[in-house]
């Protein structure tokens, strides 16, 4: 199955992106996890991507295009794949038509989790992750099962992204909801989109994810 989970930031792709690469065995390709292994490697593209990412501005599409179009040929792709955070306006879109059309991954459906912009606020200002592990929480929707500890590795060390600052959010999304538009509309028009209400709580969003990929099947 090639899927692509879009929704703006804070939408709850990385959370909901957990349950479906489990469910197909397909690999997870986050363009921001990418940049952000990169950043803490302190690699060449991760020197660059930190300086639009603190910014909540978008890393330029020649690199992050030629990042996914390497990603895609590599063979845990073969049985499909999920995207998550790539491509985020109409010229990525269409990159990727092409990258997956010469690849002949195309893609078998989109799921767009819809969340008012005022919850994402929230959202994100809450989220907190673990150091050790990347397990992400929220200090109201997802609390770990044993407070202060890492439900996954039992990790005790945790931090909030550098870009989850009040004052990157807003013009994160302030950036990123001036695009979600035509992607919408780009993916509407081949028929490969599905729209899931994700202000609910997580479970909720998960069991409606999930009767779409049923459906697909
Ligand atoms: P990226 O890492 O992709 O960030 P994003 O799109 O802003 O999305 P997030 O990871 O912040 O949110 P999410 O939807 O995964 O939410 P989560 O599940 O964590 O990109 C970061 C940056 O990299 C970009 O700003 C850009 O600079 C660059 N970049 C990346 N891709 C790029 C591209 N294609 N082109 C150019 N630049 C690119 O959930 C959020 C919180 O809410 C968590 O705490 C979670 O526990 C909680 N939560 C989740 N679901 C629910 C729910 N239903 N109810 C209550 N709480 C919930
Ligand atoms: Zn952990």
């Amino acid at each position: 199955m090639n899927l692509l989970l879009m929704g703006l930031p804070g939408a709850g792709k990385g959370t909901q992106a957990e349950f479906i690469v489990e469910k197909y065995q397909i690999p997870h390709i986050s363009t921001g996890d990418i940049f952000r292994a990169a950043i803490k490697g302190k690699t060449p593209l991760g020197i660059e991507a930190q300086k639009y990412i603190d910014k909540g501005e978008l890393v330029p599409d020649e690199v992050t295009c030629k990042i996914v179009a390497e990603r895609l040929k590599q063979n845990d792709t073969k049985n499909g794949y999920l995207l998550d955070g790539f491509p985020r306006d109409l010229d990525q879109a269409k990159s990727l038509e092409e990258i997956t059309d010469k690849l002949d991954k195309k893609l078998d459906a989109v799921i767009n989790i819809d969340v008012d912009p005022d919850t994402l606020v929230q959202r994100l200002s809450g989220r907190f992750i673990c150091k050790n592990c990347g397990a992400t929480y929220h200090k109201l929707y997802k609390k770990p099962k044993v407070e202060g500890t890492c439900d996954v590795c039992g990790g005790h060390v945790f931090y909030q992204r550098s870009d989850d600052k009040p004052e990157t959010v807003e013009n994160r999304l302030k950036v990123n909801i001036k695009m979600n538009t035509p992607l919408i509309d780009f993916y509407k028009k081949l028929n490969l989109l599905h729209t899931v209400n994700g202000n609910q709580d997580i479970a909720n969003v998960t069991e409606d994810i999930n009767k779409i990929l049923t459906n697909l099947n």
